[in-house]
């Protein structure tokens, strides 16, 4: 392992601590960086970009979604020797149709992928599909709290992937040679409606979660009905409409192609997050 620190942004969110946390683990010097991470960094102030690029062997880029800045970021970490480069982006980036009306993080990951492969460092692009962590640690953990999931994803089906496995993966391509110019796409190693999610949640914690499909519209009015400006409201049902279009339902072979494993499945994931208490 390497001397040299490894600067992981987003290093308090649902992959960068569970990068951090593995980094750590092998005895590598790790910067944990956000705007409440141990070192300091904001994507709107450039004055925290240096300090935190200075000297790194690696970095995992998480952007910021809904700003194009990953091209000004990459520039300055080239512009101050960091060794390689590992982008989270998104499935669907190069999916004609995959993006409706103004969702925040589609310009983000074009802009971020292009930034990279552009960079002259040695890079590595890891594309997750939706993340099972957002059901436990994200913004499906309300609903599952108060048993529905109230969504307009009809009956669309999501290869949901796990978020340790998105760590192992990134973990993989910031410390070991062979992953330079690859772009991995991440999916569990099936696709399961909202109902199916909802019956796994159940059976894992003993509760009872069942899924409500709502049409877009009844969507956006009912969050507009709870004081969500109608904007924020359109994007969530325009981030979600994918599923109900059957878009995330495909199988991705990123874990395997990375790893040499299968991924894990979403019944292990309910399993483990019920046991660490994430809905108690
Ligand atoms: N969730 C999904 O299903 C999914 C699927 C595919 C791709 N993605 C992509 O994954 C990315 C999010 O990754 P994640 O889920 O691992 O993170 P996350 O859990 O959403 O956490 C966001 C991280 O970014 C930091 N952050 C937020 N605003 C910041 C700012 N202005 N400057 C610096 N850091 C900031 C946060 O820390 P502080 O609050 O301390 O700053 C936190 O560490 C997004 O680009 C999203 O498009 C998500």
């Amino acid at each position: 392992m390497t001397e040299q620190a490894i600067l992981v942004l987003g290093g308090t969110g649902k992959s960068g601590s569970r990068i951090a946390a593995r980094l750590r683990a092998r005895g590598a010097a790790v910067r944990v960086a956000s705007r409440s991470g141990e070192w300091r960094f904001d994507w709107n102030d450039r004055a925290t970009w240096d300090h935190v690029l200075d000297g790194v062997a690696a970095v995992y880029v998480v952007p910021l979604d809904g700003a194009v800045l990953t091209r000004p970021f990459v520039e300055r970490a080239a512009g101050l020797g960091a060794g390689r480069l590992v982008l989270l982006s998104g499935r669907g980036v190069d999916v004609p149709d995959y993006i409706v009306g103004d969702a925040d993080a589609g310009a983000t990951h074009v802009d971020g992928e292009s930034a990279v492969r552009d960079s002259g460092l040695p890079w590595t692009i890891v594309r997750p599909g939706w993340f099972a962590q957002n059901f436990s640690e994200g913004f499906f953990r309300e609903a599952v709290l108060a048993g529905e999931l109230r969504l307009p994803a009809g009956d669309g089906a999501a290869s949901f992937v796990d978020a340790e496995d998105i760590a192992d993966v990134v973990v993989a391509a910031l410390t070991e040679d062979g992953h330079a110019g690859r772009t991995y796409e991440l999916s569990g190693p099936r696709a399961l409606t909202m109902t199916e999610v909802a019956a796994e949640i159940s059976a894992a914690t003993g509760r009872t979660v069942r899924y409500v499909p709502l049409g877009p519209q009844e969507f956006v009015a009912e969050l507009v009905g709870q004081g969500w400006p109608e904007g924020d409201a359109k994007e969530y049902a325009d981030v979600v409409s994918p599923i109900r279009r059957g878009k995330d339902a495909y199988l991705s072979e990123g874990v395997r192609q990375a790893l040499g494993r299968d991924a894990r499945d979403f019944s292990a994931y309910a399993r483990s997050a019920a046991d660490a208490g994430a809905w108690d």
